[in-house]
């Protein structure tokens, strides 16, 4: 396990503000939720960014910011952040926001040169450079990459304030630590902190649920690591809580699901999961189809439609489970949620009163709550919410982590 405190809090800019000062490239990680080439505004990862631009900005520091959004070829890349941007300036105060809509050397120098105090440039989605996601044998040859090389050139400084990314080792995000003055942002040390407290819980073997859903079956892994403390029980739905059905109940599914869960890359992960943990695992045993009806297992072979959604008996005994937990842990929407499917709301009103650590992971888990105004009632009632969600899991499950191993190893 990385002792974040000693290792790393060295690198923490929250000690070095007002002291360091000057342009700084800072690697974010804004990547929200799009619906018809729109990115969705009221989301947790622009909000916090904001907070942390503004005050890097009125500490005289110029952030250059680059940031991922999707990955190339999913409905939910752009290419350009000029969006993400002018949300940005929406939501900081007095801080004025410039897009440059590219990551050239030339560009990118002309445009950080007029920045003056109290700006901010955002550059083009880091993903569409072809560096980004290239693979280099060695640091040496990743610190000479034309991203590297070229970026460097514009800013004094690196910054690393993209938590939700820290499993990735691209280039922009584990690059420049070789190259440059670098630190560890402000909201990296805030979600570092809330992890390390929630790992803590986890030893103590406090009484845990994990709530999770989703279409990656990277995180599904790391749940299923995160299960070896052996007070934790796993409530799923999405494609992990209908592989971890399909382990015990083939037979039952219709067509269209098992060949949707056949394919879903999922199930050797959800048949250890079955053998090891089968007592800690609170099995789906009702899903609502496309057409919205709850369908139990005994009716679900003679049904049409795909699974979108968890099932009310199925709802009923995640609430049992929730109900004992003393930590609760939500790390993404149980069902398609952004159409409508609303078993996820339903489950988060619920978690939101049990008296129980309450602590949300990522993204879409923060979306599936802004969007409809939970998540202040959340904030009040003391709830933990951190941009992080595939990486929360993976720092949980104890994997390393390139953006830490980047600091870890800066001399
Ligand atoms: C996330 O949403 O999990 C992060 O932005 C990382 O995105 P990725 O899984 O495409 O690397």
């Amino acid at each position: 396990m990385i002792n974040t405190h000693d290792k790393l809090s060295r690198f923490f800019i929250s000690k070095k503000l007002g002291e360091v000062k000057g342009r700084a490239l800072l690697r974010v990680d804004i990547n929200v939720p799009v619906k018809d080439g729109k990115i969705s505004r009221n989301n947790l990862r622009l909000k916090e960014c904001a907070k942390s631009i503004e005050v890097y900005a009125h500490n005289g520091i110029i952030p250059i910011v680059l940031s991922h959004q999707g990955r190339i070829g999913d409905g939910d890349y752009l290419e350009g952040m000029e969006q993400h941007a002018q949300a940005i300036e929406a939501l900081t105060k007095g801080v004025s926001v410039k897009y440059a809509d590219s990551l050239t050397e030339d560009a990118t120098r002309k445009a950080a040169s007029r920045l003056k105090q109290g700006e901010a440039l955002f550059l083009k989605n880091v993903r569409s450079h072809k560096d980004e996601k290239t693979e280099f044998g060695s640091i040496a040859q990743m610190a000479n990459n034309g991203m590297v090389k070229s970026l460097s050139k514009v800013a004094e400084f690196y910054i690393n304030d993209a938590p939700a990314t820290m499993h990735r080792s691209d280039t922009s995000l584990v690059g420049f630590t070789h190259v440059m003055p670098s630190y560890l942002g402000l909201q990296m040390e805030k979600e570092l902190n809330i992890l390390n407290e929630i790992m803590a819980h986890l030893k103590e073997g406090k009484r845990t649920a994990i709530i999770f859903g989703g279409r990656k079956w990277e995180k599904f892994e790391y749940v299923y690591e995160i299960s070896r403390h052996k007070n934790v029980k796993i409530l799923s739905g999405g494609i992990p809580g209908e592989s971890l059905c399909y382990v015990n109940n083939s037979s039952s599914f219709n067509k269209q699901n098992k060949k949707f869960i056949s394919e879903s890359g999922s199930l050797d992960t959800a048949r250890k999961m079955v053998k090891n943990f089968s007592d800690r695992i609170i099995f789906p045993v009702e899903f609502v189809l496309d057409d919205r009806m709850n369908v139990g297992l005994d009716e679900l072979k003679e049904s049409n439609g795909m699974i979108m959604d968890i099932g009310d008996s199925t709802l009923n005994h995640f609430y049992d489970a929730i109900t004992e937990s003393e930590m609760i842990i939500y790390a993404g929407p149980v069902g398609v949620y952004e159409k409508g499917y609303n078993q996820t709301v339903r489950l988060i009103t619920r978690f939101m009163g049990v008296k129980a650590m309450n602590y949300t992971f990522g993204g879409n888990s923060a979306d599936s709550m802004d969007d409809i105004g939970l998540d202040r009632a959340y904030d009040l009632l003391s709830g933990k919410r951190i941009t992080s969600g595939g990486s929360a899991l993976a720092y949980l499950a104890d994997k390393q982590l390139p953006v830490l191993g980047a600091f870890e190893n800066k001399r």
